[in-house]
């Protein structure tokens, strides 16, 4: 037996109420969709994986997934068009059909299916209601069901390919998952023990759910970063990718943005990978005059390829001069569009030192930062 995952991301979620569908949505670190191809990828009797996508996602698509080994398949309409769709890529002899909105899934309920499939067609993982279940009739309860007679049905389900196809090309109708088409074309589906890790996130309240869940294996971390800049030459000064009127400007090998080196340095200390001079040498003639921006986004996209979350930023810039205040709400909009975050969960602040010191002197700018952040 060789099998292929197909996981199905092309639907919109409407239920969530969220511009971007849930599978693209930032889930503990990564979105969705990866939480669910991280889960199934691995698998040793996965062979390959087939991520089934809307038309107009496929840059999102490619953008989240990166370089995993995985194939992308056009969706359609309904979550069952989209899983014909990717049926028809299959090679294997059996396949794995997941919702992309079911981020965690144990590894465990992988091997209980593939196991099934040594003596069924189909399988499908299963829960049964701890909670008492009714049937209302209207407005009010109605009779009682009994709990012991219903299951409720999970994915992923597991198939023969050939089975599963012959069965959906004698299906007319959108089912919500495929055990319902096998069972239909008279395939008797083994039921092997699912899990709640499982659950799909349909509602924002699933999706808070589950952000607690990827939440628990998070460890928070401070990072702190430092970095001073010298007055030379004619102004502006970059500050926070802000050009900030001054009639000096600041000497460095790039743009000198103290406080964007500054909170580089900050993310990187959070998760332990060395400094920004280590990022991005002085002595490369590459840097000379760059955009701080692009040192920070780096720094960004290092962090979260750890797996780690980033949740705030906060930082001093000391200086007589020049005012910071008029262009803060600027400056920390600016960082947050380049990490990605929401503007209330960056800070930027500034004093200065009463006349004392370099800054005092107004020979520069110095500024402290710290990141925090999530990680394993
Ligand atoms: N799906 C799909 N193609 C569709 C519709 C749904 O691939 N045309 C996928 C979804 O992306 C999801 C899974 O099927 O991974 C389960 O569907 P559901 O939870 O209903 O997701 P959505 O259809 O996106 O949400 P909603 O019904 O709230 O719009
Ligand atoms: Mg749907």
């Amino acid at each position: 037996m060789e099998f292929s995952a197909l996981i199905v991301a092309a639907g919109s979620g409407s239920r969530m109420g969220s511009d971007v569908p849930k599978q693209f949505q930032m889930l503990g670190g990564k979105e969705v969709l990866v939480h669910a191809v991280d889960a199934l990828l691995p698998h040793p009797a996965i062979e390959a994986v087939h991520v089934v996508i809307a038309a107009d996602q496929e840059d999102t698509a490619r953008a989240v997934l990166g370089d995993k080994a995985v194939n992308l398949v056009i969706g359609g309409a309904t979550r069952s068009d989209s899983v014909r769709n990717g049926l028809a890529a299959v090679k294997t002899s059996h396949v794995l059909i997941h919702d992309a909105a079911r981020p965690f899934c144990p590894e465990a309920v992988i091997d209980r299916l593939v196991a099934a499939m040594e003596t069924h067609d189909a399988a499908t993982p299963m829960l049964r209601s701890v909670d008492t279940l009714a049937r209302p009739s209207g407005e009010t309860l109605g009779d009682a069901v009994d709990r012991d007679t219903v299951v409720r049905i999970q994915t992923p389900q597991a198939f023969r390919s050939d089975v599963i196809r012959k069965a959906y090309d004698g299906y007319d109708g959108a089912p919500t998952d495929e055990a319902r088409v096998a069972a239909a074309a008279g395939i008797d589906v083994a039921l092997v023990e699912g899990d709640e890790m499982l659950d799909k996130i349909t509602t924002p309240g699933d999706f808070s759910r589950a952000e607690a869940i990827a939440g628990q294996v998070l460890i928070p971390r401070t990072g702190m970063g430092f970095d001073v800049h010298q007055f030379a030459g004619d102004g502006p000064v970059m500050l926070g990718g802000i050009a900030v009127p001054y009639e000096k400007g600041l000497s460095g090998h790039s743009d000198a943005d103290v406080l964007l080196h500054a909170i580089t340095d900050a993310l990187l200390g959070a998760v332990s990978l060395g400094d920004i001079g280590l990022h991005f040498p002085p002595s490369d003639p590459k840097w000379k005059g760059a955009d701080s921006e692009q040192f920070l986004a780096h720094a960004a996209n290092l962090v979260r390829d750890m797996g780690a979350i980033i949740d705030s930023v906060d930082a001093t810039l000391i200086c007589e001069a020049p005012k910071v205040g008029p262009h803060r709400t600027a400056m920390q909009e600016n960082i947050a569009r380049i990490l990605g975050l929401v503007p209330g969960r960056v800070s930027v602040k500034a004093t200065t030192t009463e006349k004392l010191g370099f800054t005092g002197r107004g020979e520069g700018i110095a500024c402290q930062a710290v990141a925090n952040v999530r990680m394993k």
